[in-house]
Formats: structure tokens, sequence, C-alpha cells
């Protein structure tokens, strides 16, 4: 019996990196993997790569419409979800004094509104007693150079995570929150990283992490795969550092 045999999992930014990984690993858990992003094309690859009948949907979660279109998916597709993983994110790193509002709103959007209104609408079209992962940052609870809108943006993901453990408790839904710390991604070029400058840059961060490197996506989503579970049946409203010992550093 695998872990997730007969689950239907929905993963948020589920074309690359942490949610690619989580994606592929339910999968081989024998779960029936639904993933969205916004690019259509990197959308298609992954979803084959994932195989066990994965589909994917191309939407940005930041647009109200797209949980809504998702949530009817599920429910012609599928019934009910057993699994929800909000963790599109995006990312700007600059000092507070650059901000403007577009790119403060860009980060909220995404990270604090998309997984706000995409639990609101995908709640209820979950079976009662699913999981529901909330991926924020190791970013939410330290100091780190020019994080401040993103570090803020995934602070609120702790609160709602705390609030929705007890607005579900009657349905059983358990709420948990992801906190990777670094991990070598694709967010790291979009960062501005050059392939260049990544040798020095990983190296640097690593330095930080009394793990000694960077976590891959794939440690991410055996963290992921725990939440969504039995193995973590009874691992309600807590927040997982997944992130080598910095956030203890
Ligand atoms: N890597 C790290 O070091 C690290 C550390 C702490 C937290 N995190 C968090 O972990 C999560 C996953 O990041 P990652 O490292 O795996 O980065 P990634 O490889 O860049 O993946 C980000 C994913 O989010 C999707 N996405 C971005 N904006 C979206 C939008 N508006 N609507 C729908 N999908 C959107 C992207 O696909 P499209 O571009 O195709 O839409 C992509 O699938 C994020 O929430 C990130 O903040 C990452």
């Amino acid at each position: 019996m695998k872990r997730l045999d007969g689950k239907i999992a929905l993963i948020t930014g589920g074309n690359s990196g942490i949610g690619l990984a989580s994606a592929r690993r339910f999968a081989r858990e024998g779960a029936q993997v639904i993933v969205t992003a916004r690019r259509k094309e990197v959308l298609d690859e992954a979803t084959a790569s994932i195989g066990h009948g994965a589909i994917g949907i191309v939407g940005d979660v930041a647009d109200l419409a797209h949980h809504t279109h998702v949530a009817s998916v599920v429910r012609e597709r599928f019934g009910k979800l057993d699994v929800y993983m909000a963790n599109a994110g995006v990312i700007t790193i600059q000092p507070s004094a650059d901000v403007t509002p577009e790119v403060y709103d860009a980060q909220f959007g995404v990270n604090t509104r998309g997984v706000f209104f995409g639990v609101q609408t995908i709640a209820p079209v979950m079976r009662d007693g699913g999981s529901i992962i909330l991926t924020s940052s190791l970013a939410a609870t330290r100091m780190l150079d020019g994080h401040a809108v993103y570090a803020g943006s995934k602070a609120a993901i702790a609160a709602f995570a705390r609030h929705w453990t007890m607005e579900f408790r009657a349905r059983r839904l358990r709420v948990n929150v992801l906190s990777p710390g670094p991990v070598d991604t694709a967010i790291l070029a979009k960062l501005g990283v050059s392939e260049a400058d990544r040798p020095a840059f990983l190296d640097a961060v690593s330095a930080q992490i009394p793990a000694g490197r960077m976590g891959t996506a794939e440690e991410l989503a055996e963290a992921a795969l725990f939440l969504a579970s039995d193995a973590g049946a009874f691992v309600n409203g807590i927040e997982l550092n997944v992130d080598g010992g910095m956030s203890a550093a």
C-alpha cells in the first residue's frame, strides 16, 4: 500500500522546483495529481514527467477566477480533493527604499492573497479530513537583506494557518505550513543570480546553514509528503522548518 493511494492532490506552482518535486513524489505514492502554474509549455512538460494521470491547469493564483475554475475542474473530474498544497510563490529582493507599489502588490498578490483566496475557494471541494499545506519561507521569521516585502507576504501565511486550523476544525481539515530554507531551484535564476555567479552565491548561502549546504526540492517534497499523508495525521497547525537548521542559527 502506497502512502497516497487513491488520493487526489492539487499543487499550485507545480511545474518547477519544490512544487514539481512534490507532485512527482505524491504521484509515486499513488496520488492523482493536479498541478497549476502560468507557463503552459513548462506545465505540459512537468505534467508528462509526473505521470500517474497527472493533469495541468494553466492559470495565475493572483486571479481569483482561476481558483474558481480549478475548483470546478476538481468537482467535475474527481468529486473531492484530499490534499491542497498552496505553493506558488514569487520573490523580488531589494531594499525597502526601492520597492514600488507594483512590486509590493505582485508579491502580496501571489504569496498572500493567492494563498488566502485559493484556500477559501478550494476548501469547499476538499474531503473532510484532508490536508492543506502552505509553502512559506524561512524569510518570514529571520532577518535577511532585501527581503522585507517577501518576508511580510510569507509571514501572513502562518497567521492564516493558525486561524484555519480552528475554522476547519469541524471538517477535520489539517492546515500546516511548510517553511523551506534556501533550496536550489529555478527561483535562484529569478533572483538574478547569473550562471557565472552561481557557485560563489551557493557557497555564501551554504556557509550560513548549519547543514553546510542548500536544500534540494526533493527534500522539501519528502516533508510535504509527511504533511500530506497519514504519517502526519496528528500534525495540525504547525510550521515545519525544512532548512538544514538555519532557523535555529
Ligand atoms: N527555493 C527556495 O530557496 C525557497 C525558500 C523558501 C521558500 N520558497 C518558496 O517555495 C515555493 C516554491 O518555490 P521554488 O523554489 O520551487 O521556486 P520555482 O522553481 O521558481 O517555482 C515557483 C512556482 O510558482 C509558480 N508561480 C509563480 N507565480 C505564479 C502565479 N502568479 N500563479 C501561478 N503559479 C505561479 C511558477 O510557475 P509559473 O512561473 O509557470 O507560473 C513555479 O511553478 C515558493 O512559494 C517560494 O516562495 C522557496
